[in-house]
């Protein structure tokens, strides 16, 4: 296997490519927490942020990014469009004010954060067109399963979507929807990458922690990587964010990373679904 680092990127079907390691920064509202966060893991090396209109701390991001003066070509920066913005028109203001928000003159990639197949297909195109107008370099999907990919978005455009970020982690491995995406060269970006930390105490995942002479949340985070997933784990804490880029010393050997495979549950820790669990699929 090619040795991965901290710069390892994954190209995507548009050309582009996303440095496979970022930070997520979910639930950071807190404009200094978040900032500190960034700041952290623009520190150790990981040029890729991964935030959203939702998380209502793009104009944190943007002044961290600003304030450490590295260069705007080596930085990576994904938005996602909030699904009450979904519309021709709409989903054009909201990719403006992110972008102010930001500081940024293009975005890198733009995501549709959850499927609405009412209102989704509109928003796609606007996403279409921001690319070919050199707005946002790479665009993509969030939260889609197979099922969604093939029965509605498939049958209504034929632009492929340069990534596609769902919740992958060792308790929902994903597959078919990972082999799914690799069939059509849509990049895989994994969200809430540790479970949450909910089952990071599995004795599995401790014993090949203790193997290695790591910690689960790193054995976790490099089972990602050498699955060749784009992965994003968030912590407020520097000292954390740290130890999650610390994962490019050491490698899983296939019968650990077999082992980690076969944790999965298929357990998702995010249950929220835009219309209830009865819309989705
Ligand atoms: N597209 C979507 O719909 C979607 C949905 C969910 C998430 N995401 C993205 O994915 C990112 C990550 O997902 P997530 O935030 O849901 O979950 P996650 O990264 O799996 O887990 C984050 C939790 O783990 C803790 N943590 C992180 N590193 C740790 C470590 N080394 N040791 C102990 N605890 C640690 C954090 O606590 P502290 O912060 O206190 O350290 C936080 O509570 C988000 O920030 C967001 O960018 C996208």
């Amino acid at each position: 296997m090619e040795r991965l680092n901290v710069n390892t990127r994954i190209e995507l079907n548009d050309g582009h490519a996303i440095p496979q390691l970022g930070l997520g920064v979910f639930q950071l509202e807190d404009p200094a927490v978040c900032e500190r966060a960034v700041a952290a893991a623009l520190e150790v090396g990981i040029r890729h942020i991964d935030t959203a209109a939702g998380y209502e701390n793009e104009e944190a991001v943007g002044r961290a990014l600003a304030a450490s003066g590295i260069d705007r070509h080596d930085l990576f920066v994904t938005t996602k469009c909030w699904v009450d913005d979904y519309g021709r028109e709409q989903t054009r203001r909201a990719f403006d004010a992110s972008r102010k928000k930001l500081g940024l003159d293009v975005i890198d990639l733009y995501l549709l954060h959850w499927p609405v197949d009412e209102t989704m297909m509109a928003a796609w195109d606007t996403l279409i067109a921001l690319r070919a107008e050199g707005q946002v370099r790479s665009i993509g999907v969030s939260n889609f399963t197979v099922r969604r990919f093939e029965d509605f978005f498939f049958s209504r455009t034929d632009v492929v979507p340069a990534v596609n970020q769902v919740e992958v982690h060792p308790f929902n491995i994903r597959p078919d929807v990972r082999a799914y995406c690799q069939a059509k060269g849509i990049a895989v970006e994994s969200y809430s990458p540790l479970a949450r930390m909910k089952g990071m105490d599995h004795p599995a995942l401790a014993a090949v922690a203790e193997e290695c002479g790591k910690t689960p949340a790193q054995v976790t985070i490099r089972w990602h990587l050498q699955h060749g997933l784009v992965v994003i784990p968030k912590s407020q804490h520097p000292a954390r964010i740290r130890e999650n880029a610390a994962v490019f010393d050491f490698m899983l050997t296939d019968e650990q990373m077999r082992r980690i495979d076969a944790l999965n549950e298929d357990r998702f820790v995010i249950g929220w679904r835009p219309g209830g669990e009865e819309n989705w699929y």
